[in-house]
């Protein structure tokens, strides 16, 4: 298989070409029991090649993202006669896009992926750029691929189901590229109000695509540019993770406004980020997200930090910020330094 950075398809009617050229392969489509009640009925009346695909259906939620659902979705696979030639379309938020893309590349050694975004989140960010993964407990990501074979189809529409809190919690990612790569797209955003603005679904979803696509073009493998793209995750990826073992309902994005809200103070505190836009970011976030107090976790924290991919000989790897649009990745953090946000 051929691998290169594929972008973003704009129209359901190209996969119905890609796969009106490959009837002799067996298509498989994985979904949530969410996206199975919202999304696959639009899916099959849009690409029709897809009528009499397998349906495998996990629950919705986090908890799907783990090597027992793999393991369980293989056998079906298997029992469904599967072969090297098979396709398997995620259509489903991030959660089925990371599920989906890790088990594509290891079924069989590898086959074809396709990714339907159906979430805000989904579509800026968890679907580009090749990423896939489950978790091991409640830590995330730990075990995963890049899979730059999966190509992604975008169906705005798919959003028209997709309630509020859904919505900013995807909302949270274009404000962390607009941060990190934008400062007029982070203007823009900052005087609207994600709940009524409609450039939410427009302008500000296809520019941070658009964006996050040409970090993933110069560094499809994360070793240098597409580390920027970090930026208040690894708090976030802690945050997560402790909500997630204490079964609170903390969304991904959520946790990462919480990331980005303290990865500012550090980069105020290291890299003197401008104190007035400090605050907008924060007046900004505590409008719209409900900030996670660190102190509640004092002691778990270390421990969730002590699992981050970026970390180096023990120590804690930061993305930040010298100003909006100007990151330093590999900033090292101290332990007093976390216990004093
Ligand atoms: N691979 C990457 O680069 C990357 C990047 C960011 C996040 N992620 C991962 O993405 C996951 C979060 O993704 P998410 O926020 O999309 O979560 P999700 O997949 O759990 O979807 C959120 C909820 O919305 C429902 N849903 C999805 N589409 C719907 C629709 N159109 N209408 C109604 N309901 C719908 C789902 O069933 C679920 O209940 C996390 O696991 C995170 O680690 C991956």
């Amino acid at each position: 298989m051929e691998s290169s950075f594929r972008e973003t398809h704009k129209n359901l009617s190209d996969l119905n070409s890609f796969l009106a050229l490959r009837p002799n392969s067996k298509k498989f489509i994985l979904l949530d029991t969410n996206t199975y009640t919202h999304c696959l009925p639009v899916l099959i009346e849009e690409v029709e090649e897809l009528y009499g695909a397998e349906i495998l259906e996990v629950e919705e939620g986090e908890g799907s993202k783990s090597l027992s659902i793999i393991d369980n979705l293989s056998s079906a696979m298997i029992e469904s006669s599967a072969d090297r030639d098979s396709i398997l379309i995620s259509l489903g938020g991030g959660v089925i896009t990371d599920l989906g893309g890790f088990l594509a590349s290891v079924f069989k050694r590898g086959i074809q992926h396709i990714s339907i975004p159906t979430t805000v989140l989904g579509m800026v960010d968890a679907s580009i750029g090749g990423k896939t993964a489950v978790n091991v407990g409640e830590i995330k990501n730990q075990i995963g691929t890049f899979n730059h074979n999966t190509l992604v189809y975008l169906h705005k529409e798919f959003l028209e189901t997709l309630d509020k809190r859904q919505v900013l919690n995807g909302i949270a990612e274009i404000i962390k590229i607009s941060i990190v790569k934008d400062e007029l797209l982070w203007q823009e955003i900052r005087e609207s109000n994600p709940n009524k603005d409609e450039r939410f679904y427009n302008e500000f979803l296809e520019k941070s695509i658009s964006l996050k696509e040409d970090i993933v073009r110069q560094d499809p493998n994360e070793e240098n540019e597409r580390k920027i793209l970090n930026f208040g995750h690894t708090l976030g990826h802690a945050i997560e993770s402790i909500t997630l073992s204490k079964g609170l309902d903390v969304l991904h994005g959520e946790a990462v406004a919480s990331g980005i809200y303290y990865a500012i103070k550090l980069s105020e505190q290291k890299l003197s980020f401008p104190k007035d836009k400090a605050k907008d970011i924060y007046d900004y976030l505590t409008q719209h997200y409900k900030i996670v107090d660190l102190k509640e976790y004092k002691d778990l924290i270390l421990n969730y930090l002590a699992a981050d991919k970026k970390n180096i000989n023990g120590e804690f790897r930061f993305v930040l910020l010298e100003d909006i649009g100007k990151p330093s990745i590999n900033f090292i953090i101290t332990k007093e330094e976390i216990l004093n946000l």
